[in-house]
């Protein structure tokens, strides 16, 4: 028998950047699976905090999101997180209900990863609040039906994200393939935008792959890049890493390009930004670029460099914040005195 707590539980997720990027399906029914592995970083400075308190006393279950504190309007990513919870309920033969508040301390849907993070929070909450006993691969697989990006942010440091050939997509989870400690990046998030981006990653994915000529280049390449990608890491070859990365975001923004119609995430000022970082590499200084579905540029660098890096990219135009960040550790409880009450803005806290 399952102890079910109806105290209130809050995780935390961080979210995560791919260096070597996934873009592609090989099924994208519930089950989500990649055409493609994949390699990310987890970003201490950003991350979801979920609360779930089990209530049967509830005919549905509820969700709100707050963004720093502030609460969200109802949206599509309400439906789709509430579909997310049926799922996990039915297929865990959970029959009551739980509420759920969840609070990113960055700007959602704008690509950084939001779903990420919130999805990997949701997933170590509700196996906690239900006493599920999974284990982080188990945790990883249920996120990935969330989001794909999420199975990586249930583990900090460098994950690496398995394709899996399996249909049943039981070979298809991430794991933490060395720890953060390993190589202490740094990562420099320039924000150009908090604007929500108007196409969403899983469209964006089936758009590629319907039209983009690029699409399967991409896909074929993956396996040798991830190769180059973890010896990189684990030998802490710097510009080993760079290369392939910067390749990995500009191969990845490629194929989106040539989408039909394209997929441009990027604003001018992102352009700007990843020359910038370019020069500054070329200058000597140990920093390389990456970005995702969105119009913000991730800087990685080496610690001693970040204070440059980041005041370049404050001085571009259309830059309008950054934010640094070391590497973040994998999905975890909070301690029971955390309230999740203490997050959300005290004029507007039920
Ligand atoms: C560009 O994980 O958001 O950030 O599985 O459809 O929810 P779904 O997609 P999502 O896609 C992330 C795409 C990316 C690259 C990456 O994180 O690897």
């Amino acid at each position: 028998m399952r102890e079910v707590t109806t105290k209130p539980r809050c995780a935390r997720a961080h979210s995560n950047i791919a260096l070597i990027k996934y873009w592609g399906k090989r099924d994208p029914g519930p089950l989500n699976l990649p055409a493609v592995s994949s390699l990310s970083i987890s970003l201490d400075a950003l991350h979801s905090t979920t609360e779930l308190i089990v209530d049967d006393s509830l005919s549905c279950s509820e969700i709100s999101f707050f963004e720093d504190g502030q609460p969200r309007p109802s949206s599509g990513a309400n439906t789709r997180a509430l579909a997310f919870v049926d799922m996990l309920r039915r297929e865990n033969n959970i029959e009551g209900h739980c509420r759920i508040r969840s609070n990113n301390n960055f700007p959602t849907a704008a690509g950084l990863a939001s779903s990420a993070s919130g999805f990997a929070s949701l997933v170590h909450a509700f196996s906690q609040a239900y006493a599920l006993a999974w284990s982080s691969r188990d945790q990883s697989i249920w996120a990935r039906r969330g989001s794909g990006s999420a199975s990586r942010s249930i583990f900090g440091g460098f994950a690496r994200w398995h394709r899996g050939v399996k249909v049943d997509g039981s070979d298809s989870f991430a794991e933490e393939i060395l720890a953060a400690e390993h190589w202490p990046l740094n990562v420099v998030v320039a924000t150009t935008t908090a604007a929500q981006k108007k196409v969403g990653s899983t469209e964006g994915m089936l758009r590629s792959e319907q039209t983009s000529p690029f699409y399967r280049a991409f896909i074929d390449a993956q396996d040798a890049d991830m190769r180059l990608a973890e010896e990189a890491i684990s030998s802490r070859d710097f510009s080993a890493l760079a290369q392939v990365a910067e390749h990995s975001c500009m191969k990845m923004h490629g194929l989106m390009f040539a989408s039909l119609p394209p997929l441009i995430y990027w604003r001018g000022a992102t352009l700007d930004a990843l020359l910038r970082i370019q020069e500054l590499r070329r200058s000597g200084v140990p920093v390389f670029f990456t970005s995702d579905a969105g119009p913000q540029i991730k800087a990685v660098c080496e610690p001693g460099a970040v204070k440059e890096v980041e005041a370049a990219l404050s001085e571009i135009p259309g830059v309008l914040s950054t934010t640094v960040s070391s590497l973040g550790p994998g999905a975890h409880l909070l301690p029971e005195e955390f309230s999740f009450s203490d997050l959300v803005d005290p004029a507007v806290s039920p």
